[in-house]
């Protein structure tokens, strides 16, 4: 083992701990087994491809809307603009996959285009402490398109370089002064403030090849301070329960008393943070006994209308002593993923996120899950990236 050791770092003393890429959300293996199914015109992989070729934001024809300061939240001064950044990363992610899955530079182009206005032009995101939440969101949104044209010959090194310079400065740094500091607040981010974040920074540094922030954020799932912290107590998960008539686990959500918008989301993130681990050979996914599973499970089966246990929630705001139905039934991409990954490939009961999943996707014409766009014009449509059942789904 020591011998071994001393062989290994003697002959790679210069090489950091080498990442798989593209690895994000997506690897090469995922767009093999994609393009196979779109090129077979194979439903339902098929469908959801053409939902993406009639999407507003995978048109060659969009422009990027890049400045230099994005707000989000009001700091009395600035009126908010973020819609700009969350239209472009809904337009860099869908391009770069429909590049990458048609092999049309048309299409890689017009991404990269939009990656670099905003590589050579962002400088900084304020607000109020919202602005968190787009470093976080657009953080994660941002690296995967580029993770995903990383390889694309149309893309130079040097605007790479600029573009991975703007995530660490604007995002990645903020994300994890977040993450440390939750700007001085004892306990008021509700658990997507810090999962996105999380997302972001773990995306970050796989786009830069920065394995320090990927331990970071590794380890502030198991033992962090704040609520995205799934392994250290009651801080994400707040109960768990065995279902009557079945073993299964099903665990309330940090944010099931809240309202249910933010519960669905809080798995939509989730999943973003069990993936990009998990293509790098971590896997959150099965950590804390399935959490992520059991979450999504109970968050599932009361938004599709069924009753769930509820134990009572001390939150910053204020004793949550019932759970929340507000936005109950909300439409949420981010569970075909979920559903892939544990029914899918560990085997596992997901039942109700796949009823969820199901619900989701009847929302659109189609029947398969949509991304930003398809989900109306305000943020949260553009919160997930979607397109999970072209992207994630591996039975039909
Ligand atoms: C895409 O747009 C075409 C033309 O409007 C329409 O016929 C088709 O049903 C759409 N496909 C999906 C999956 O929405
Ligand atoms: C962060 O905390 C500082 C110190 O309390 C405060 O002045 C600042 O307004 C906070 N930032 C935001 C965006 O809320
Ligand atoms: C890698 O990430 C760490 C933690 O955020 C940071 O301190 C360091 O500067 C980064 N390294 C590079 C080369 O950017
Ligand atoms: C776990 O979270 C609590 C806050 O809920 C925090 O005080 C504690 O330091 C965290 N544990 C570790 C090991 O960071
Ligand atoms: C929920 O179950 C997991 C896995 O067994 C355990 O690690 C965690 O502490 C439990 N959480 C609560 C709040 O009981
Ligand atoms: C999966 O779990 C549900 C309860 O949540 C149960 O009704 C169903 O029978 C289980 N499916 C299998 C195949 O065990
Ligand atoms: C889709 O879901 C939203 C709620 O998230 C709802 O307002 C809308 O009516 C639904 N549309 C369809 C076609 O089901």
């Amino acid at each position: 083992m020591a011998k071994s050791l001393l062989l290994f770092v003697s002959t790679l003393p210069f090489i950091a701990a080498s990442f798989v890429h593209p690895g994000a959300l997506h690897t090469a293996d995922d767009f093999t087994r994609i393009t196979n199914y779109v090129n077979a015109k194979t439903t339902p992989w098929y469908t959801d491809w053409e939902l993406l070729l009639n999407s507003t934001y995978a048109q060659s024809t969009y422009t990027s809307q890049a400045v230099s300061a994005i707000y989000r939240g009001s700091d009395g001064v600035h009126a908010e603009n973020y819609q700009l950044l969350y239209e472009d990363a809904a337009a860099m992610y869908q391009l770069a996959i429909r590049w990458k899955i048609s092999g049309d530079s048309t299409y890689g182009d017009a991404a990269v285009s939009i990656l670099n206005s905003w590589g050579s032009t962002l400088e900084v995101i304020g607000g109020d402490p919202d602005q968190w939440l787009a470093n976080g969101i657009y953080g994660y949104q941002l690296a995967n398109a580029a993770e995903v044209m990383r390889d694309y010959s149309g893309w130079s090194s040097s605007d790479i370089t600029t573009f991975q310079n703007m995530m660490e400065d604007v995002f990645a740094a903020q994300n994890e002064f977040f993450l440390r500091t939750h700007n001085g607040s004892a306990d008021i981010p509700y658990a997507n403030w810090d999962l996105c974040n999380m997302a972001s920074m773990l995306a970050i540094g796989i786009l830069n090849d920065n394995s320090t922030k990927f331990d970071f954020v590794t380890d502030y799932f198991y033992d962090g301070w704040g609520h995205g912290a799934v392994g250290n107590g009651t801080n994400f998960i707040i109960a768990n329960y065995t279902e009557s008539g079945s073993t299964k686990i099903l665990s309330q959500g940090q944010e099931a008393g809240r309202d249910q918008g933010h519960a669905t989301l809080d798995f939509t993130l989730a999943g973003v943070l069990a993936q990009q681990a998990y293509n790098q050979g971590t896997d959150l996914f099965a950590a804390v006994g399935n959490a992520f599973l059991n979450g999504a499970e109970y968050c599932s089966k009361y938004n599709v209308g069924d009753d769930v246990p509820y134990t009572s929630y001390d939150s910053a705001e204020g004793l949550q002593s019932v759970i929340s139905s507000d936005s109950r039934g909300d439409a949420r991409p981010g569970y075909e993923l979920l559903y892939a990954h544990y029914n899918d490939l560990k085997g596992l009961n997901a039942s109700w996120t796949g009823e969820y999943r199901d619900y989701v996707n009847a929302n659109i014409t189609a029947s398969v899950e949509g991304g930003g766009g398809n989900y109306g014009p305000d943020s949260g449509g553009f919160d997930g990236l979607g397109f999970g059942t072209l992207l994630y789904r591996l039975t039909a």
